[in-house]
């Protein structure tokens, strides 16, 4: 049985920064709300045209490729993890895989929001223990720009979300104790609604209080048109306060869990990576686990949460920062919408 190991990380995030000030030219917020609530300053959204979840995903992909030491056409397997992805089919796995000229190789999206990317993570890890696979490609990549509200009623979302990708290369090491230690995923359906967009989906409508009526009922009630988005019949909807309420126990719960896996406690961790949902939230976790300022990466305030993007994003620069030394330990750790959630735990 192999171990999985984190061979080469990249990040792409698109080069339109929207500033909270520049928010206030088309929306009725303020740069003191969004920081006092979200610790975001600025975020980044992709060129509406020719810019995609799955060309920055690409973006993102070549880099941590080449820090992995390996070609496109060494990758035998690509994971790809997101809730914005440029068709509502096929998934963006086997756009990326055309787009880089990859062989004939299995491509799967994950549909798992800010756990996207640790969910992603764990599913690579299976397929390299097991021995199936050498190289996995796992992609996190948003472009929510596309879907965003600045009417009043989702302003409290929009401000929150950006754009941007991360990308890793998964191999196998015969190390002793590094690597992947384990991965830890959860889910509960319950509070489905709670942070949800309906469009496009079978049942699209049926948690709001009153659904629209489809402008054309050809469409077979299936389809979110353009002008869905534009006239804002389409748009994602948050009830922000269950989300941060159920949010701040599970992030806690489940990194406890991959320590007690791991006979390990928090004082152990050189370097908790969670997903950047709010700052509000790392905060309130990072005091829970007792943990002091230089042991927990935020990178929220300059791109806002970029949900399955925002923990290979992270990584990627505090890599790049050289905040991760040979030896270390550092957790990963995600809830999102479904609600869902995971953590991993990683030995570099
Ligand atoms: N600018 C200015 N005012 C706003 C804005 C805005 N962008 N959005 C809402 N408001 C107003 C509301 O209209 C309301 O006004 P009122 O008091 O006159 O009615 C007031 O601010 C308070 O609105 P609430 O929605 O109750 O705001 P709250 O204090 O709950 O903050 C927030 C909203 C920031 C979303 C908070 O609930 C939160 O942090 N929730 C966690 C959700 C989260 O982090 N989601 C991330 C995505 S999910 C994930 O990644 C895990």
């Amino acid at each position: 049985m192999f171990q999985s190991k984190i061979a080469g990380i990249g990040h792409y995030v698109p080069k339109n920064v929207y500033t909270n000030s520049d928010l206030t030219r088309f929306m009725d917020t303020s740069d003191a709300w969004i920081q006092e609530r979200t610790g975001i300053q600025e975020r980044r959204y992709a060129d509406r045209i020719g810019e995609t979840t799955t060309s920055m995903g690409v973006e993102a992909s070549k880099i941590a490729l080449e820090r992995a030491g390996i070609t496109a056409a060494e990758v035998d397997f690509i994971i790809f993890a997101t809730l914005s992805p440029d068709y509502y089919f096929p998934g963006c796995g086997v756009l990326l895989q055309r787009e880089m000229g990859m062989g004939e190789i299995g491509a799967l999206d994950i549909r798992n929001q800010c756990s996207g990317f640790v969910y992603a993570l764990s599913i690579a890890d299976q397929f390299i223990k097991t021995g199936m696979y050498k190289n996995v490609l796992v992609v996190g990549s948003e472009k929510q720009s596309f879907a965003m509200d600045f009417d009043t009623r989702s302003r409290h979302v929009s401000v929150i979300f950006g754009d941007g990708a991360g990308a890793v290369v998964m191999q196998p090491t015969t190390e002793a104790g590094k690597g992947v230690l384990s991965t830890h995923l959860h889910s509960d359906g319950a509070e489905a609604e709670k942070l949800a967009m309906y469009y496009p989906g079978a049942a699209a409508g049926f948690g709001l209080e009153n659904p629209p009526q489809w402008p054309d009922q050809e469409l077979g009630g299936m389809l979110m048109t353009p002008q869905m988005l534009e006239d804002g019949t389409a748009y994602p909807t948050m009830d922000g306060q269950a989300v941060f309420k159920k949010a701040v126990v599970k992030f806690p719960e489940v990194i406890h869990e991959a320590l007690a896996k791991n006979n390990l406690s928090p004082s152990d961790i050189d370097l908790l990576i969670p997903h950047q949902a709010n700052l509000r939230i790392s905060q309130y976790v990072q005091k829970i686990l007792g943990l002091p300022d230089e042991k927990i990466y935020s990178n929220i305030q300059r791109y806002g949460n970029t949900t399955a993007a925002s923990i290979p994003i992270a990584l990627s620069e505090a890599w790049q920062e050289g905040l991760i030394k040979e030896g270390d330990l550092v957790c990963f750790a995600a809830f999102g919408a479904g609600f869902t959630w995971g953590s991993a735990l990683i030995r570099w």
